[in-house]
């Protein structure tokens, strides 16, 4: 956890899979994502978020176990529905772990889960993963029957999808905005804590920050880019003085 106390404070998970994207891109050994949620943390990360996707395409299994060992703050990880991703998810207990949809051919996850659709599959994994002390979130559109379905399904968290809201401009922006923070309403009044993320920059945050049900932003691709105009303990440091300001 970060070192003062803020009250009212939103929390900033930092997504160093991108750093293991440039690395992969050479085979090399460098940029070190672990070295990245090190000093994301130095800098006010409140956690680290890691995807482990199922073609190992940036975060492999042994950055997961090092940052399982070596992060002085939480890590987030992110995983599909799979017997695999559980079973790595069960052997390292993470902190958190975030279940997301997966598509082989994306270039990112594009969108949330549909969890009033995949049900019965993942009643199972959210109890399996709850079970071993693992606080679960499942990452969704900002709407209604899904929160529903994430109240059905027991998880104490669920992590709203920005990709939309990021994309649009002008009404239709302020249109998606509202829809997120009706969810994220919703969630509250049924004891679900609600986060976000995905496709955030300094431009776009404000809005999603300011609402108050939302306790935590993940946040990566923007945050990795910067940092090579800046460096990343200045994006993370700037991300988290623009959050702050907006609650
Ligand atoms: N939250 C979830 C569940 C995600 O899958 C991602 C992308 O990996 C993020 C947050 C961060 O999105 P971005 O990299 O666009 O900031």
């Amino acid at each position: 956890m970060s070192e003062t106390p803020r009250p009212n404070a939103l929390r900033l998970g930092v997504n160093i899979d991108h750093v293991a994207t440039v690395r992969n891109a050479r085979g090399a050994g460098y940029p070190d994502p672990v070295r990245a949620g090190l000093l994301a943390a130095k800098a006010g990360a409140d956690g680290i978020t890691a995807h482990l996707r199922e073609d190992r395409r940036h975060i492999t299994d042994a950055d997961i176990a090092r940052l399982s060992a070596e992060l002085p703050v939480p890590l987030n990880f992110e995983m599909a529905a799979t017997e695999e991703m559980l079973g790595i998810a069960l052997r390292h207990r993470p902190n958190a772990a975030c279940i997301v949809p997966e598509k082989r051919e994306e270039r990112t996850t594009e969108g949330g889960l549909d969890a009033a659709g995949s049900f019965d599959r993942l009643r199972d994994f959210v109890a399996r993963l709850g079970d071993s002390g693992i606080r679960v979130s499942l990452f969704i559109e900002p709407d209604e029957r899904q929160v529903e379905a994430a109240v059905r399904l027991g998880a104490p968290v669920v992590e709203f999808h920005t990709g939309h809201y990021a994309e649009l401009d002008g009404d239709a922006r302020s249109v998606e905005l509202g829809r997120v923070a009706a969810a994220a309403a919703l969630a509250a009044k049924n004891g679900i804590e609600s986060h976000a993320g995905h496709g955030l920059t300094y431009d776009n945050v404000q809005p999603i920050a300011a609402i108050p049900q939302i306790c935590e932003l993940n946040i990566g691709h923007f945050l990795v880019g910067e940092a090579i105009f800046t460096g990343l303990e200045a994006s993370v440091k700037q991300m988290r003085a623009l959050m702050d300001a907006a609650r």
